[in-house]
């Protein structure tokens, strides 16, 4: 029999405040302890592990992402919202290589991200955390935070949703930097930005700020044109940003004293699976 989700039963009133807060502003953010109240111990349970997996993440071996001390995870699969079963999400396999290593790509659309022209390769998220049935609550929450007005078809169609693990690790006086390292719209529709875990950092403040802003840096962004500054602290402190109204950044982290210390996120992304249909093929004929 199917597992049904998510286990919370909603409308939640914090759910609905931040959807709402979202299409108004273009942006929203709510505090973990608010969130905890939103999911099951399930989730929670998911939440420590992908901490835990954070911890251990391998460093980005992709060109610039050693010195910034990332260490990252990412994994891609479909979301479907009217799924029948309980499973709505759904990682695609990873690639493997000639070596068997298995590895993700990712490949953001043209001018997002001048730092990358070409695709990355990552590791997919840990095993563990992929089959984890606290996954699945954890990027329902994120579709559900998101107003289906952002979507096409006011999401009716296939998304799809990308699972970025992010721990930026600072060590002596070496920070850990974001990519890119500016204000930046990422191509997907929505991202939210789920805080799991900061240790011994300063920093890492999150800047949303108009649009027109994207590809500069903050030096270069007139403090009017800002719309938020938000530092998330707390496990599952979160962040949503609409990619058409706003842009986003977020300063580098610095470890305490010299020490080390880092700041793990989970980011989940969802963008329009949009297939063409024959009758669409024909009327562009
Ligand atoms: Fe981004």
């Amino acid at each position: 029999m199917n597992k049904a989700f998510p286990a919370v039963v909603r409308p939640h009133p914090t759910i609905d405040r931040y959807r709402d807060a979202l299409e108004r502003n273009g942006f929203a953010h709510e505090i973990g302890k608010n969130i905890q109240c939103v999911i099951s111990a399930t989730a929670m349970d998911w939440v420590g592990l992908a901490r835990d997996a954070g911890r251990s993440a391998p460093i980005d071996q992709n060109r610039g992402g050693c010195e910034a001390g990332r260490h990252r995870y990412y994994s891609v699969g479909v979301y479907v919202k009217r799924a029948a079963a309980g499973t709505r999400f759904l990682a695609f396999p990873p690639f493997v290589d000639s070596c068997g290593e298995r590895f993700t790509t990712f490949i953001q659309p043209p001018g997002m991200n001048r730092d990358y022209d070409a695709e990355r390769r990552f590791e997919p998220l840990p095993e563990n955390l992929l089959r984890h049935h606290g996954l699945q609550e954890v990027v329902d929450l994120c579709f559900q935070v998101t107003p289906s007005s952002l979507f096409p078809d006011e999401a009716r169609d296939w998304l799809r949703a990308g699972l970025h693990l992010i721990s930026l690790q600072a060590k002596g006086a070496r920070p850990g930097i974001i990519s890119p390292n500016r204000a930046h719209v990422d191509g997907e529709l929505s991202t939210t930005v789920v805080m799991l875990e900061r240790v011994n950092v300063i920093g890492g403040v999150s800047l949303v700020v108009e649009r027109a802003f994207a590809d500069m840096h903050p030096n270069e962004i007139p403090f009017d044109a800002r719309r938020a500054r938000i530092t998330l602290e707390e496990t599952l402190d979160i962040l949503t940003v609409d990619d058409r109204r706003v842009a986003h950044y977020v300063f580098p982290i610095f470890a305490c004293n010299n020490t080390k210390g880092h700041r793990t996120v989970l980011l989940v992304d969802f963008t329009p699976l949009v297939p063409e249909t024959s009758d669409q093929l024909l009327k562009r004929e």
